[in-house]
């Protein structure tokens, strides 16, 4: 089985958000069990310095795009074959989607059209390098032009698969770049790429790709109704019989509390008493009281809406009233980064925040922190929990798609039950929020019942392997072979 998976991150090459981490994890776990999965991804400067063995394949010069390349490397520390695609003018610049005032480059539907025409190409008959995959697949907007080309270029397309990380990501352009693009003109059309007037990659994707498969089962219902589905619901309910949810795992090489090089002291849930002294290094660290018995609520996110931080700004007064210190790392919209500054100036020593990008910080945070807060108003899959949980720090989160099939709310039932892990809201709002702190925190406050629930966390296995499952069948599945 040999699968092209073209994607516009993946860790540690390039990385915005938790695509990257699947699409770090995923293709190695799927080498993992027998499928010769390559990834294709642009060659931002990141990429080309750390991928290894690079060499060159060939060099092309493309009516619509111009000088282009196609190089061969492998992936670091794991060997399996990575193909960047070389395009000075569209790749070389910091900032994968947008500059650094958070403007969306300018030339984002070139940049990605190519990426999503190599995709095509190279599953096509007339691919320029020594490998034809079975399947193709894809990954969000940026190659969600793929199943369109190979729609509207193959006699006999090779069957597709395209994964929704987020459906809040339409890549939406004016239907002016189709011509450079070299679609023909009858695909704008509204069974074809036409949205609201203007050209999605994101509606092409979810058109013409033989299957659709999101990040969690909940997400995959969730995305059929109006409330999720942001304008899709209707498309994704038509083609539901083609529509899978499966459940992202987690990469447990890099997230193990036990081997993991940025904690001040490696734990497990065996030794817990490791966790508690990251706790402190941490707070030291921060410049915050050393003290154990003090909640440490720690979030590292994008500064997006989606991520409901500023929930978290309005409810602080009464988190801090409760004694509990606030420990935030993100970056994004600028409104958010200032209030979050502004909240950190009022309150210093209770509340540290680092706006930024820092891969080591966001793990100490996981492992110091004793509560890791992410109320996001939709949620694909959202990793951050399951990290979370893998390093015994209660997840305080929102019902919503891979959120809600993640966490195990401690009611008392659950509790009497064993089985929780977390705490789940129903509703979020201000209230709501505090009020579930103060819940937790009357928990945290009994060790023994906090360390079950940590350790329910801890034990769970979280790995690729059960996913990368998912897919081999999903792919059989669609080859129809057994
Ligand atoms: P999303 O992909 O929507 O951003 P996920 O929870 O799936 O959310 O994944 C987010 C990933 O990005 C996690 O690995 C998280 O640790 C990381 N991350 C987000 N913001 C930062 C940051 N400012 N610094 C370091 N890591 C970050
Ligand atoms: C997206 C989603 C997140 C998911 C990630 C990886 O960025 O927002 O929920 O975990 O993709 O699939």
């Amino acid at each position: 089985m040999k699968v092209l998976f073209a994607t516009s991150e993946a860790h540690p090459l390039a990385k915005t958000g938790g695509l990257a981490d699947v699409s770090g994890a995923l293709p190695a776990a799927l080498q993992d069990v027998g499928v010769d999965a390559r990834i294709l991804m642009p060659g931002y400067p990141s990429a080309l310095e750390k991928a290894e063995n690079l060499s060159r394949v060939f060099r092309i010069d493309l009516p619509n795009h111009g000088e282009t390349a196609l190089l061969r490397g492998t992936f670091p520390g794991l060997g399996f074959p990575v193909y960047l695609i070389e395009h000075a003018g569209y790749y070389q610049r910091e900032g994968l989607y947008q500059d650094k005032n958070t403007q969306d480059w300018q030339d984002n539907a070139l940049r990605f059209g190519l990426l999503s025409q190599f995709a095509a190409w190279m599953s096509g008959p007339k691919s320029p390098v020594n490998f034809t995959p079975d399947i193709l697949h894809c990954n969000d907007w940026q190659t969600g032009l793929a199943p369109a080309y190979l729609h509207f270029e193959e006699a006999t397309p090779i069957p597709s698969v395209f994964t929704i990380h987020n459906i809040a990501y339409q890549g939406i352009f004016s239907p002016e770049v189709i011509a450079k693009l070299g679609l023909p003109k009858e695909s704008f059309s509204v069974d074809g790429l036409e949205y609201y007037g203007n050209l999605s990659f994101l509606k092409a994707g979810l058109n013409y790709a033989t299957r659709i498969t999101t990040v969690s089962p909940n997400y995959a219902k969730e995305i059929q109704t109006e409330a999720f589905g942001m304008g899709f619901q209707g498309l994704l309910s038509a083609r539901k019989s083609v529509l899978h949810g499966i459940l992202n795992g987690i990469d447990t090489r890099e997230w193990n509390p036990a081997t993991d090089p940025h904690l001040y002291t490696p734990y497990s849930f065996e030794n817990l008493a490791g966790k508690s002294s990251n706790k402190l290094s941490l707070q030291g660290e921060l410049g915050m009281q050393c003290n154990a018995k003090t909640p440490l609520l720690g979030m590292v996110s994008r500064m997006a809406h989606q991520k409901g931080s500023d929930v978290v700004i309005e409810a602080a007064p009464k988190l801090l009233q409760m004694g509990a210190q606030l420990v935030v790392l993100g970056n994004g919209e600028q409104k958010l980064e200032a209030a979050w500054r502004k909240l950190a100036n009022a309150n210093p020593g209770q509340v540290a925040v680092f706006i930024g990008y820092d891969e080591g910080l966001a793990h100490r945070i996981e492992a110091g922190a004793d509560m890791f807060l992410m109320p996001s108003r939709f949620e694909p899959c959202g990793l951050n929990q399951m990290y979370s949980l893998r390093y015994g720090t209660i997840p305080v989160v929102t019902r919503v798609g891979g959120l809600a099939d993640t966490v195990i709310h401690a009611s008392q039932e659950n509790l009497n039950q064993g089985k929780a892990n977390g705490f789940v809201i129903d509703h979020l709002d201000k209230n709501a929020l505090a009020e579930t702190i103060n819940r937790a925190l009357i928990l945290f406050r009994h060790k023994l019942a906090w360390q079950k629930l940590m350790t329910n966390g801890m034990k769970k296995d979280f790995g690729w392997g059960k996913s990368a499952h998912q897919y081999l069948d999903l792919y059989r599945e669609m080859l129809k072979v057994s």
